[in-house]
């Protein structure tokens, strides 16, 4: 599977959302989350996402974001068709450690 991590947040994007055959995104406030049971690897979202936040499950320290999306996959929403990004989503581009502060 591949998993949505800290990147994404407060820059939800969502271009990855248009692009997966299985729409298997899942919307909170700040983020998204990929459902890695209904997620088939096909890999399309990776490049299209601006933040580089997706990655397939199998990188480096990668279990806790793994975790967090199969957790809220349940919880959230369905997100099948993109809106408009936060108007503050280029300033939240690559600040390191955004989960604590900004998860939701
Ligand atoms: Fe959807 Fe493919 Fe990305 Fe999985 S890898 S979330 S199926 S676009
Ligand atoms: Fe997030 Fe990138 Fe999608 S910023 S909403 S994973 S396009």
């Amino acid at each position: 599977t591949y998993v949505v991590t800290d990147n994404c947040i407060r820059c939800k994007y969502m271009d990855c959302v248009e692009v997966c055959p299985v729409d298997c995104f899942y919307e909170g406030e700040n983020m998204l989350v990929i459902h890695p049971d209904e997620c088939i690897d096909c890999g399309v979202c990776e490049p299209e996402c601006p933040a580089e936040a997706i990655f397939p499950d199998t990188g480096a320290n990668l279990e806790s974001w793994l975790d967090l999306n199969a957790k809220y996959a349940e919880l959230w929403p369905n997100i099948a068709v993109k809106r408009e990004p936060p108007v503050d989503a280029a300033a939240f581009d690559g600040v390191p450690n955004k989960l604590e502060p900004f998860f939701s």
